[in-house]
């Protein structure tokens, strides 16, 4: 199947992208389906990523710490994070599993240190890192709009 743009949520576009700035930023033939690619523009790092339900660019930042999701992995629609193991659904922008260090869900619920399966669970010692882990949210991915035209896919990129 040729190489399509993603449906994406609406409500999750980046603001000031328009159709006027679509950019070309990568032939579509280097970004087969189960793949990711960093892009940088500037100051700003995108991840392209082949889904099955097609190509999605959101900032190559992870939505907890930042992390470049790019060196994590992609399985289906959902790419997890290469630093503390937080998952996020590239179809919807939310997360899948929480990152180990707990924190602030997008809808600021709280969820606690999590450990994997066999291993002791974590202890968080009080203080202001734990706080300050306590406190962290994560965020929704902000999306942008995907095109792919005569082999290229371009991406509207707000201005800069
Ligand atoms: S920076 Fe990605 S899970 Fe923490």
């Amino acid at each position: 199947m040729d190489p399509r743009p993603a449906p994406v949520r609406p409500d999750l576009v980046a603001p000031g992208t328009t159709p006027a700035l679509f950019e070309p930023v990568l032939a579509a033939a280097e970004l087969p389906e189960g793949s990711m690619r960093r892009v940088t523009r500037g100051d700003l790092d995108v991840l392209l990523a082949h889904t099955p339900d097609g190509i999605v660019a959101v900032d190559d930042r992870c939505p907890h710490m930042s992390a470049p999701l790019s060196i994590g992995t992609l399985d289906g629609c959902v790419v997890a994070c290469p630093l503390h193991e937080g998952a996020f659904d590239l179809r919807t922008g939310e997360p899948v599993r929480m990152p180990t260090t707990g924190g602030l869900d997008p809808d600021g619920r709280y969820h606690p240190t999590w450990s994997p399966a066999g291993k002791d669970p974590k202890v968080d010692p009080p203080g202001l890192k734990a706080e300050a882990r306590r406190l962290t949210r994560v965020r929704r991915f902000r999306y942008y709009p995907v095109r792919i035209v005569d082999g290229q896919i371009e991406v509207a990129l707000p201005e800069r």
